[in-house]
């Protein structure tokens, strides 16, 4: 998968990218990431790239002309089908799901990152594919919500993660927050791992896990289960651990 990336400051990436999965992503496993300067594709000698909103109003906004000749650029760069990507608090809201459409397709990606007031219309309507928001809130520009998409991606292309499970075990995957975990050692003062977790009965583990993240996303996530209720696989891990809770409850009293 190449990205290309439209921005003012392609120095925001160079600092960003030699570090963690999404470096490794793309230098290992033959994707790549093209920076281009949207002021190379101004029209005029001064390398100007904003301009006025037209019924006036505060701040500048990025010109039509040198975007859609960056992205043209862009375009000629990539596989014949790369979508264009713009970064907006109008857009979509970023969700894992978004992240695994665009790993799995494997299309090349345009991105642009906005600036100042934003971008004239006119580019939205005829070059861009989606647009895509981190969240409600605003940003100074798209560069932070274009590394945050891209660390994303990354991390679900084949041959990036170390580990193959944990992505598919991970927070969001299929709905669930995921469940608490523990690494050494057993006990910190009065902090103690879960017994569950030291037993070696994996089938035990599974429904412990299970059921601990439908409980945590139950309480901090309630919309997750109504577009994911719970499954049967999770049915049956519940009412194992309540077997178990009675067994060990009821050795507690003998
Ligand atoms: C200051 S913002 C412009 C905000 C715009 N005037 C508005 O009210 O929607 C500049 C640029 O930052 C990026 N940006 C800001 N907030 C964002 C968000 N929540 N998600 C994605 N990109 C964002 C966009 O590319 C945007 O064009």
């Amino acid at each position: 998968m190449k990205i290309s990336v439209i921005t003012l400051f392609p120095e925001m990436f160079t600092g960003a990218m030699p570090w963690g999965v999404t470096s490794r992503a793309f230098a290992e496993c033959g994707h790549e990431i093209s920076l281009i300067q949207l002021r190379d594709f101004a029209t005029d000698r001064h390398g100007t790239v904003d301009d006025r909103p037209y019924g006036g109003g505060p701040g500048m906004l990025l010109k039509a002309e040198p975007l859609l000749a960056a992205i043209g650029a862009a375009k000629r760069a990539s596989k014949p089908g790369a979508k264009v990507i713009f970064f907006s608090p109008s857009g979509e809201v970023l969700k894992q799901q978004h992240l695994e459409a665009f790993s799995s397709e494997g299309s090349d990606l345009i991105l642009i990152c906005g600036r100042y007031e934003g971008i004239d219309q006119r580019v939205i309507d005829a070059a861009v594919d989606v647009e895509i928001s981190l969240g409600d809130f605003v940003l100074s520009g798209g560069e932070l919500a274009a590394l945050t998409l891209m660390d994303g991606i990354a991390r679900l292309l084949p041959g990036v993660l170390g580990d193959a499970l944990s992505a598919e075990d991970e927070s969001f995957v299929d709905g669930r927050l995921e469940y608490p975990q523990y690494t050494r050692p057993e006990r910190i003062g009065d902090l103690v791992v879960p017994e569950v977790l030291l037993s070696g009965d994996h089938r035990l583990i599974d429904a412990w896990r299970r059921s601990e993240a439908l409980a945590k996303t139950e309480q901090r996530r309630p919309d997750l289960l109504t577009a994911y209720p719970p499954n049967e696989a999770e049915a049956l891990a519940l009412k194992h651990m309540k077997t178990v809770a009675k067994t060990l409850e009821a050795g507690k009293k003998d």
